[in-house]
Protein backbone atom coordinates (compact mmCIF):
# COMPACT_ATOMS: atom_id res chain seq x y z
CA UNK A 1 0.00 0.00 0.00
CA UNK A 2 1.03 3.68 -0.73
CA UNK A 3 2.80 5.24 2.39
CA UNK A 4 0.41 8.68 3.01
CA UNK A 5 2.10 11.59 4.99
CA UNK A 6 -0.80 11.42 7.95
CA UNK A 7 1.73 12.70 10.31
CA UNK A 8 1.34 16.55 10.86
CA UNK A 9 -2.31 16.18 10.16
CA UNK A 10 -3.16 14.97 14.19
CA UNK A 11 -1.51 16.02 17.65
CA UNK A 12 1.01 12.88 17.89
CA UNK A 13 0.47 12.61 21.94
CA UNK A 14 -3.38 12.00 23.72
CA UNK A 15 -4.63 13.67 26.72
CA UNK A 16 -4.02 12.00 30.39
CA UNK A 17 -4.91 14.97 32.74
CA UNK A 18 -6.79 17.96 32.19
CA UNK A 19 -6.68 21.75 33.35
CA UNK A 20 -9.72 24.10 32.84
CA UNK A 21 -9.21 27.05 31.35
CA UNK A 22 -10.91 30.46 32.29
CA UNK A 23 -14.34 30.67 30.66
CA UNK A 24 -15.09 33.94 30.78
CA UNK A 25 -17.41 36.90 30.13
CA UNK A 26 -16.67 40.19 28.15
CA UNK A 27 -17.55 42.38 31.49
CA UNK A 28 -15.12 40.28 33.73
CA UNK A 29 -12.23 40.50 31.29
CA UNK A 30 -12.59 44.09 31.17
CA UNK A 31 -12.93 43.81 34.96
CA UNK A 32 -9.34 42.03 35.00
CA UNK A 33 -7.63 44.26 32.48
CA UNK A 34 -8.36 47.51 34.87
CA UNK A 35 -7.32 46.04 37.79
CA UNK A 36 -3.95 44.75 35.79
CA UNK A 37 -3.29 48.19 34.90
CA UNK A 38 -3.42 47.30 31.23
CA UNK A 39 -0.66 45.63 31.40
CA UNK A 40 -1.69 41.55 31.08
CA UNK A 41 1.59 40.92 33.19
CA UNK A 42 -0.39 41.62 35.92
CA UNK A 43 -3.21 39.23 34.87
CA UNK A 44 -4.08 36.29 37.22
CA UNK A 45 -3.61 33.01 34.92
CA UNK A 46 -6.41 32.16 36.00
CA UNK A 47 -8.74 34.50 34.31
CA UNK A 48 -6.63 33.75 30.92
CA UNK A 49 -8.30 31.86 28.24
CA UNK A 50 -5.37 31.11 25.84
CA UNK A 51 -2.27 31.71 27.45
CA UNK A 52 0.38 32.86 24.42
CA UNK A 53 2.74 35.23 26.79
CA UNK A 54 5.34 32.77 26.46
CA UNK A 55 6.74 28.99 25.69
CA UNK A 56 8.94 29.42 27.89
CA UNK A 57 8.07 26.87 30.78
CA UNK A 58 4.84 26.59 29.62
CA UNK A 59 4.64 23.13 28.02
CA UNK A 60 3.23 19.93 29.14
CA UNK A 61 5.60 17.29 29.80
CA UNK A 62 4.89 13.58 28.93
CA UNK A 63 4.12 10.32 30.58
CA UNK A 64 7.90 9.03 30.46
CA UNK A 65 9.21 12.16 31.57
CA UNK A 66 6.69 12.48 35.05
CA UNK A 67 7.96 8.88 35.66
CA UNK A 68 11.57 10.21 35.23
CA UNK A 69 10.32 12.44 38.04
CA UNK A 70 9.73 9.98 40.52
CA UNK A 71 13.38 8.29 40.13
CA UNK A 72 15.27 11.49 40.90
CA UNK A 73 18.47 11.24 43.09
CA UNK A 74 18.56 14.26 45.62
CA UNK A 75 22.01 13.34 46.38
CA UNK A 76 24.19 16.36 46.74
CA UNK A 77 27.33 15.59 45.13
CA UNK A 78 26.98 12.63 42.39
CA UNK A 79 23.74 12.19 41.81
CA UNK A 80 22.78 9.70 39.20
CA UNK A 81 20.10 12.00 37.86
CA UNK A 82 22.98 14.49 36.79
CA UNK A 83 24.71 11.88 35.14
CA UNK A 84 21.75 10.90 33.01
CA UNK A 85 21.87 14.91 32.19
CA UNK A 86 24.99 14.96 31.37
CA UNK A 87 25.02 12.26 29.52
CA UNK A 88 22.46 13.40 27.19
CA UNK A 89 24.00 16.76 27.08
CA UNK A 90 26.71 14.96 25.89
CA UNK A 91 25.38 13.11 23.49
CA UNK A 92 23.32 15.86 21.55
CA UNK A 93 25.81 18.68 22.04
CA UNK A 94 29.29 16.81 22.08
CA UNK A 95 30.18 18.83 24.91
CA UNK A 96 32.04 17.11 27.60
CA UNK A 97 31.70 19.81 30.31
CA UNK A 98 28.52 19.90 31.68
CA UNK A 99 27.11 23.02 34.14
CA UNK A 100 23.47 22.36 35.00
CA UNK A 101 21.46 25.90 35.99
CA UNK A 102 18.26 26.97 36.80
CA UNK A 103 17.31 28.58 33.86
CA UNK A 104 18.95 30.08 30.47
CA UNK A 105 20.02 33.33 31.95
CA UNK A 106 21.40 31.95 35.01
CA UNK A 107 23.94 30.80 32.46
CA UNK A 108 24.48 33.99 30.36
CA UNK A 109 25.29 35.72 33.61
CA UNK A 110 28.18 33.18 34.05
CA UNK A 111 29.61 33.06 30.84
CA UNK A 112 29.45 37.15 30.16
CA UNK A 113 30.41 37.43 34.22
CA UNK A 114 33.69 35.73 33.30
CA UNK A 115 34.21 37.03 29.87
CA UNK A 116 34.12 40.55 31.13
CA UNK A 117 36.75 40.22 33.95
CA UNK A 118 39.31 39.50 30.94
CA UNK A 119 39.50 43.06 29.98
CA UNK A 120 37.68 45.91 29.23
CA UNK A 121 35.77 46.94 25.39
CA UNK A 122 34.77 44.03 24.57
CA UNK A 123 31.68 43.24 22.08
CA UNK A 124 30.02 39.89 22.00
CA UNK A 125 28.42 39.51 18.25
CA UNK A 126 25.16 37.81 17.29
CA UNK A 127 22.29 36.80 14.82
CA UNK A 128 20.61 38.42 17.49
CA UNK A 129 20.94 38.48 21.19
CA UNK A 130 17.76 37.27 23.51
CA UNK A 131 16.45 40.07 26.10
CA UNK A 132 18.21 38.54 28.43
CA UNK A 133 21.12 37.83 26.71
CA UNK A 134 21.63 41.12 25.82
CA UNK A 135 21.24 42.17 29.38
CA UNK A 136 23.85 40.11 31.15
CA UNK A 137 26.17 41.37 28.09
CA UNK A 138 25.61 45.07 28.47
CA UNK A 139 25.32 44.77 32.93
CA UNK A 140 29.03 43.55 32.22
CA UNK A 141 29.74 46.58 30.57
CA UNK A 142 30.14 45.27 27.29
CA UNK A 143 28.61 46.01 23.76
CA UNK A 144 25.70 43.36 22.49
CA UNK A 145 26.13 43.55 18.96
CA UNK A 146 23.18 41.99 16.66
CA UNK A 147 23.75 41.44 12.58
CA UNK A 148 21.09 39.53 11.50
CA UNK A 149 20.41 39.02 7.81
CA UNK A 150 18.23 41.94 5.80
CA UNK A 151 15.90 39.20 4.99
CA UNK A 152 14.84 39.56 8.44
CA UNK A 153 13.78 43.10 8.61
CA UNK A 154 11.17 42.79 5.43
CA UNK A 155 8.43 41.01 7.43
CA UNK A 156 6.26 40.30 4.79
CA UNK A 157 8.86 38.45 2.51
CA UNK A 158 8.75 34.65 3.15
CA UNK A 159 12.83 33.32 2.78
CA UNK A 160 13.55 29.93 4.44
CA UNK A 161 16.35 31.29 6.79
CA UNK A 162 15.42 34.42 8.12
CA UNK A 163 17.29 33.73 11.62
CA UNK A 164 20.66 33.91 10.00
CA UNK A 165 23.68 35.85 10.68
CA UNK A 166 25.16 38.33 8.48
CA UNK A 167 28.60 36.59 7.57
CA UNK A 168 30.05 39.76 4.97
CA UNK A 169 29.19 42.29 8.16
CA UNK A 170 30.38 39.69 10.52
CA UNK A 171 33.74 39.91 8.80
CA UNK A 172 33.51 43.40 8.70
CA UNK A 173 32.98 44.06 12.14
CA UNK A 174 36.39 41.20 13.09
CA UNK A 175 38.19 43.79 10.86
CA UNK A 176 37.25 46.47 12.22
CA UNK A 177 36.93 45.91 16.02
CA UNK A 178 40.00 43.21 15.83
CA UNK A 179 39.16 39.85 17.09
CA UNK A 180 41.08 40.06 20.34
CA UNK A 181 37.99 42.91 21.91
CA UNK A 182 35.69 40.10 20.50
CA UNK A 183 35.47 37.66 22.81
CA UNK A 184 32.14 35.79 21.63
CA UNK A 185 29.74 35.26 18.62
CA UNK A 186 26.40 34.07 19.76
CA UNK A 187 24.11 31.96 17.16
CA UNK A 188 20.73 32.41 18.39
CA UNK A 189 18.83 29.09 17.20
CA UNK A 190 16.34 29.64 16.76
CA UNK A 191 16.33 33.51 16.55
CA UNK A 192 13.61 34.41 19.28
CA UNK A 193 14.43 38.31 18.51
CA UNK A 194 13.75 38.37 14.98
CA UNK A 195 10.85 36.38 14.59
CA UNK A 196 11.90 32.82 16.04
CA UNK A 197 13.47 32.53 12.55
CA UNK A 198 15.79 29.12 11.61
CA UNK A 199 19.24 29.43 11.10
CA UNK A 200 20.45 27.07 8.22
CA UNK A 201 23.27 24.87 8.42
CA UNK A 202 25.31 26.21 6.14
CA UNK A 203 24.92 29.69 7.74
CA UNK A 204 26.30 28.25 10.96
CA UNK A 205 29.08 26.62 9.37
CA UNK A 206 30.36 29.44 7.37
CA UNK A 207 29.89 31.77 10.55
CA UNK A 208 32.07 28.80 12.57
CA UNK A 209 34.47 29.17 9.59
CA UNK A 210 34.71 32.89 10.16
CA UNK A 211 35.22 32.43 13.51
CA UNK A 212 38.15 29.78 13.78
CA UNK A 213 39.82 31.64 11.45
CA UNK A 214 40.02 34.84 13.46
CA UNK A 215 40.34 32.58 16.77
CA UNK A 216 36.82 33.86 18.04
CA UNK A 217 35.06 31.17 20.16
CA UNK A 218 31.25 30.40 18.76
CA UNK A 219 28.60 29.25 21.51
CA UNK A 220 25.01 28.10 20.45
CA UNK A 221 22.18 30.21 22.46
CA UNK A 222 20.27 26.43 22.18
CA UNK A 223 16.75 26.83 23.67
CA UNK A 224 15.21 26.00 20.59
CA UNK A 225 17.90 23.75 19.24
CA UNK A 226 15.39 21.24 18.00
CA UNK A 227 12.99 23.37 16.39
CA UNK A 228 15.66 24.63 14.29
CA UNK A 229 17.02 21.00 13.58
CA UNK A 230 13.48 20.79 12.11
CA UNK A 231 13.73 23.63 10.09
CA UNK A 232 16.92 22.26 8.63
CA UNK A 233 15.61 18.98 8.17
CA UNK A 234 12.51 21.04 6.09
CA UNK A 235 14.11 23.49 4.41
CA UNK A 236 17.77 22.41 3.67
CA UNK A 237 17.68 20.11 0.53
CA UNK A 238 20.52 17.88 1.60
CA UNK A 239 19.10 17.32 5.19
CA UNK A 240 15.78 15.93 4.12
CA UNK A 241 16.64 12.29 4.79
CA UNK A 242 18.70 12.87 8.12
CA UNK A 243 16.99 13.00 11.58
CA UNK A 244 16.48 15.89 14.08
CA UNK A 245 19.08 14.17 16.33
CA UNK A 246 21.80 13.89 13.82
CA UNK A 247 21.55 17.74 12.53
CA UNK A 248 21.66 18.85 16.35
CA UNK A 249 24.49 16.94 16.18
CA UNK A 250 26.24 18.73 13.40
CA UNK A 251 24.76 22.17 14.44
CA UNK A 252 26.58 21.67 17.63
CA UNK A 253 29.53 20.30 15.94
CA UNK A 254 30.26 23.71 14.61
CA UNK A 255 30.22 25.34 17.93
CA UNK A 256 33.26 25.29 21.34
CA UNK A 257 30.31 25.52 23.54
CA UNK A 258 26.51 26.13 24.13
CA UNK A 259 23.71 27.36 26.86
CA UNK A 260 20.72 26.14 26.99
CA UNK A 261 16.71 27.42 28.68
CA UNK A 262 15.39 24.27 28.60
CA UNK A 263 12.18 25.39 29.32
CA UNK A 264 11.76 25.47 25.53
CA UNK A 265 13.15 22.50 22.93
CA UNK A 266 13.65 20.65 26.45
CA UNK A 267 9.95 20.47 27.39
CA UNK A 268 10.47 20.88 31.21
CA UNK A 269 8.98 23.60 32.95
CA UNK A 270 12.41 25.02 34.44
CA UNK A 271 16.09 24.19 34.29
CA UNK A 272 19.22 24.47 31.97
CA UNK A 273 22.72 24.35 31.08
CA UNK A 274 26.39 25.28 29.89
CA UNK A 275 28.23 23.31 28.11
CA UNK A 276 31.60 23.71 26.97
CA UNK A 277 34.04 21.25 24.63
CA UNK A 278 37.18 21.80 26.45
CA UNK A 279 38.41 22.43 29.75
CA UNK A 280 39.88 25.38 29.20
CA UNK A 281 39.83 28.73 31.44
CA UNK A 282 36.23 29.52 30.67
CA UNK A 283 34.95 26.13 31.91
CA UNK A 284 37.36 26.55 35.12
CA UNK A 285 35.86 29.78 35.98
CA UNK A 286 32.16 28.84 34.90
CA UNK A 287 32.61 26.07 37.57
CA UNK A 288 33.89 28.23 40.44
CA UNK A 289 30.97 30.62 39.51
CA UNK A 290 28.83 27.90 39.19
CA UNK A 291 29.14 27.05 43.10
CA UNK A 292 29.28 30.39 44.32
CA UNK A 293 25.81 31.69 42.39
CA UNK A 294 24.13 28.49 41.67
CA UNK A 295 24.85 25.62 43.47
CA UNK A 296 27.45 22.56 43.49
CA UNK A 297 28.54 21.37 40.27
CA UNK A 298 26.24 18.00 39.87
CA UNK A 299 22.81 19.97 40.68
CA UNK A 300 23.28 23.58 39.70
CA UNK A 301 20.07 25.75 39.97
CA UNK A 302 17.94 22.34 39.80
CA UNK A 303 16.40 19.46 41.98
CA UNK A 304 17.63 15.69 41.34
CA UNK A 305 13.89 14.98 39.92
CA UNK A 306 14.26 18.32 37.51
CA UNK A 307 17.28 17.07 36.17
CA UNK A 308 15.61 13.24 35.46
CA UNK A 309 12.56 14.99 33.77
CA UNK A 310 14.93 17.13 31.89
CA UNK A 311 17.25 14.49 30.62
CA UNK A 312 13.90 12.82 29.31
CA UNK A 313 12.53 15.79 27.44
CA UNK A 314 16.05 16.70 25.38
CA UNK A 315 15.59 13.44 23.62
CA UNK A 316 11.49 13.94 23.29
CA UNK A 317 12.22 17.16 21.84
CA UNK A 318 13.88 15.63 18.96
CA UNK A 319 11.42 13.31 18.15
CA UNK A 320 10.10 13.85 14.14
CA UNK A 321 6.57 13.02 14.54
CA UNK A 322 6.55 15.81 17.59
CA UNK A 323 8.65 18.39 15.73
CA UNK A 324 6.66 18.25 12.42
CA UNK A 325 3.35 18.52 14.51
CA UNK A 326 5.47 21.27 16.74
CA UNK A 327 6.34 23.49 13.11
CA UNK A 328 2.70 22.78 11.87
CA UNK A 329 0.83 23.93 14.60
CA UNK A 330 3.00 27.28 14.37
CA UNK A 331 2.18 27.62 10.72
CA UNK A 332 -1.63 26.64 10.84
CA UNK A 333 -1.90 29.92 13.42
CA UNK A 334 0.27 31.86 11.51
CA UNK A 335 -1.45 31.01 7.67
CA UNK A 336 -5.02 31.29 9.38
CA UNK A 337 -4.19 34.73 10.85
CA UNK A 338 -2.88 35.53 7.54
CA UNK A 339 -6.00 34.53 6.04
CA UNK A 340 -7.94 36.78 8.54
CA UNK A 341 -6.44 40.23 7.32
CA UNK A 342 -3.95 39.57 10.09
CA UNK A 343 0.22 40.62 8.52
CA UNK A 344 2.79 38.75 10.39
CA UNK A 345 6.57 38.05 10.22
CA UNK A 346 6.03 36.05 7.67
CA UNK A 347 7.03 32.59 7.13
CA UNK A 348 5.89 32.09 10.94
CA UNK A 349 8.46 31.14 13.32
CA UNK A 350 9.17 28.13 15.25
CA UNK A 351 7.57 28.55 18.84
CA UNK A 352 5.51 32.12 17.59
CA UNK A 353 3.64 33.85 15.39
CA UNK A 354 4.49 37.60 15.44
CA UNK A 355 1.53 40.24 14.43
CA UNK A 356 3.20 43.28 12.46
CA UNK A 357 1.23 45.78 14.25
CA UNK A 358 2.34 48.88 12.13
CA UNK A 359 0.95 47.34 9.19
CA UNK A 360 -1.88 45.99 11.02
CA UNK A 361 -3.07 49.37 12.26
CA UNK A 362 -1.05 52.09 9.72
CA UNK A 363 -3.11 54.66 11.08
CA UNK A 364 -2.43 54.20 14.80
CA UNK A 365 -0.99 56.88 16.58
CA UNK A 366 2.36 55.70 17.58
CA UNK A 367 2.68 58.03 20.87
CA UNK A 368 -0.42 55.44 21.80
CA UNK A 369 1.23 51.99 21.64
CA UNK A 370 -0.19 50.19 19.39
CA UNK A 371 1.26 47.16 19.86
CA UNK A 372 0.45 47.43 23.92
CA UNK A 373 -2.89 48.67 22.51
CA UNK A 374 -3.75 45.56 20.32
CA UNK A 375 -2.42 43.09 23.46
CA UNK A 376 -4.98 44.35 25.46
CA UNK A 377 -7.91 44.41 22.87
CA UNK A 378 -6.72 40.59 22.46
CA UNK A 379 -7.52 40.02 25.82
CA UNK A 380 -10.84 42.25 26.33
CA UNK A 381 -11.99 40.45 23.09
CA UNK A 382 -10.96 36.27 24.06
CA UNK A 383 -8.93 36.08 26.98
CA UNK A 384 -6.05 35.68 24.71
CA UNK A 385 -2.85 36.65 26.59
CA UNK A 386 0.18 37.91 24.33
CA UNK A 387 2.98 39.84 24.46
CA UNK A 388 3.85 43.64 23.49
CA UNK A 389 7.59 44.05 21.49
CA UNK A 390 7.03 47.27 20.86
CA UNK A 391 7.98 51.18 22.63
CA UNK A 392 6.65 49.48 25.81
CA UNK A 393 8.96 46.85 25.84
CA UNK A 394 12.02 48.77 24.65
CA UNK A 395 11.54 51.35 27.19
CA UNK A 396 13.07 54.54 25.95
CA UNK A 397 12.58 57.44 26.94
CA UNK A 398 13.72 61.36 26.14
CA UNK A 399 15.20 63.65 28.12
CA UNK A 400 11.70 65.02 29.90
CA UNK A 401 10.51 60.95 30.20
CA UNK A 402 8.49 61.18 27.11
CA UNK A 403 8.35 58.02 25.08
CA UNK A 404 10.00 57.38 22.31
CA UNK A 405 8.43 55.36 19.56
CA UNK A 406 10.01 52.23 18.22
CA UNK A 407 10.98 50.85 14.85
CA UNK A 408 8.79 47.97 15.35
CA UNK A 409 5.48 47.55 16.57
CA UNK A 410 4.88 43.53 17.20
CA UNK A 411 2.52 41.15 19.16
CA UNK A 412 4.07 37.80 19.68
CA UNK A 413 1.14 34.84 20.27
CA UNK A 414 4.29 32.39 21.87
CA UNK A 415 2.62 28.75 21.78
CA UNK A 416 3.15 26.86 24.73
CA UNK A 417 4.23 23.13 23.49
CA UNK A 418 1.82 20.45 24.21
CA UNK A 419 -1.06 22.45 25.66
CA UNK A 420 -3.30 23.41 23.42
CA UNK A 421 -5.20 21.45 20.48
CA UNK A 422 -5.91 22.95 17.20
CA UNK A 423 -9.37 24.19 18.38
CA UNK A 424 -7.96 26.13 20.71
CA UNK A 425 -5.50 27.86 17.59
CA UNK A 426 -8.68 27.66 15.86
CA UNK A 427 -10.42 29.86 18.41
CA UNK A 428 -7.85 32.56 18.82
CA UNK A 429 -8.14 32.58 14.73
CA UNK A 430 -11.78 33.46 14.96
CA UNK A 431 -11.25 36.23 17.51
CA UNK A 432 -8.67 37.45 15.76
CA UNK A 433 -10.73 37.75 12.59
CA UNK A 434 -13.15 39.47 14.18
CA UNK A 435 -10.39 41.76 15.81
CA UNK A 436 -9.44 42.34 11.77
CA UNK A 437 -12.63 43.41 11.27
CA UNK A 438 -13.41 45.43 13.94
CA UNK A 439 -10.42 47.49 14.51
CA UNK A 440 -12.34 51.23 15.15
CA UNK A 441 -12.60 49.43 18.94
CA UNK A 442 -8.78 49.53 19.33
CA UNK A 443 -8.67 51.53 22.21
CA UNK A 444 -5.05 53.42 22.79
CA UNK A 445 -3.02 53.46 25.87
CA UNK A 446 -1.04 55.88 27.86
CA UNK A 447 1.73 55.00 30.62
CA UNK A 448 0.88 55.97 33.93
CA UNK A 449 4.38 54.56 36.13
CA UNK A 450 6.77 52.55 35.14
CA UNK A 451 9.95 51.48 36.30
CA UNK A 452 13.38 53.02 34.91
CA UNK A 453 14.74 49.20 33.52
CA UNK A 454 12.61 46.52 32.19
CA UNK A 455 9.54 48.62 32.13
CA UNK A 456 6.94 46.21 30.36
CA UNK A 457 7.09 43.49 33.05
CA UNK A 458 5.38 45.82 35.92
CA UNK A 459 4.65 49.45 33.96
CA UNK A 460 0.95 50.71 35.09
CA UNK A 461 -0.93 51.97 31.71
CA UNK A 462 -4.50 53.31 31.06
CA UNK A 463 -6.99 53.67 28.56
CA UNK A 464 -7.35 57.18 26.36
N1 LIG B 1 17.86 32.66 25.19
C1 LIG B 1 16.74 32.66 24.44
C2 LIG B 1 16.85 32.54 22.96
C3 LIG B 1 15.49 32.81 25.06
O1 LIG B 1 14.39 32.83 24.30
C4 LIG B 1 15.43 32.93 26.46
C5 LIG B 1 14.14 33.09 27.15
C6 LIG B 1 16.63 32.90 27.19
C7 LIG B 1 17.82 32.77 26.51
C8 LIG B 1 16.66 33.07 28.68
O2 LIG B 1 16.28 31.89 29.31
O3 LIG B 1 14.16 32.49 30.47
O4 LIG B 1 15.39 30.37 30.96
O5 LIG B 1 16.31 32.52 31.70
N2 LIG B 1 13.05 33.36 26.56
C9 LIG B 1 11.72 33.46 27.14
C10 LIG B 1 10.75 33.99 26.12
C11 LIG B 1 11.65 34.20 28.42
O6 LIG B 1 9.59 34.27 26.49
O7 LIG B 1 11.09 34.09 24.94
P1 LIG B 1 15.49 31.84 30.68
Amino acid sequence: MKEINWKTKFEPFKIKMTEPVAVTTAARRLRVLKKACFNPFNIPAENVTIDFLTDSGTGAMSHTQWGALMTGDESYAGARSFYKLQNAVQSITGCKYVLPVHQGRAAERILTGLIAAQKPGQTIVSNAHFDTTRANVEANRMEALDIPVKESYDFAKPAPFKGNIDIAKLKKIIKEKGAADIPLVIMTVTNNTMGGQPVSMANIREAAAVCRAAGIPMFLDCARFAENACFIKQREKEYAKISPLEIAREMFSYAQGCWMSSKKDALVNMGGFLAFKRDGAWAQKAREALILGEGFLNYGGMSGRDMEALAAGLMEGLDENYLAYRLESTRYLGEGLLAAGVPIINPPGGHAVYIDVKKFLPDFKQARFPAQSLVCHMYKTGGIRAVEIGMLMFGRRDAKGNWMPADIELVRLAIPRRVYTKSHLDYVIEVMAHIAKNKKEIKGVKVVWAPQSLAHFSAKLAEV
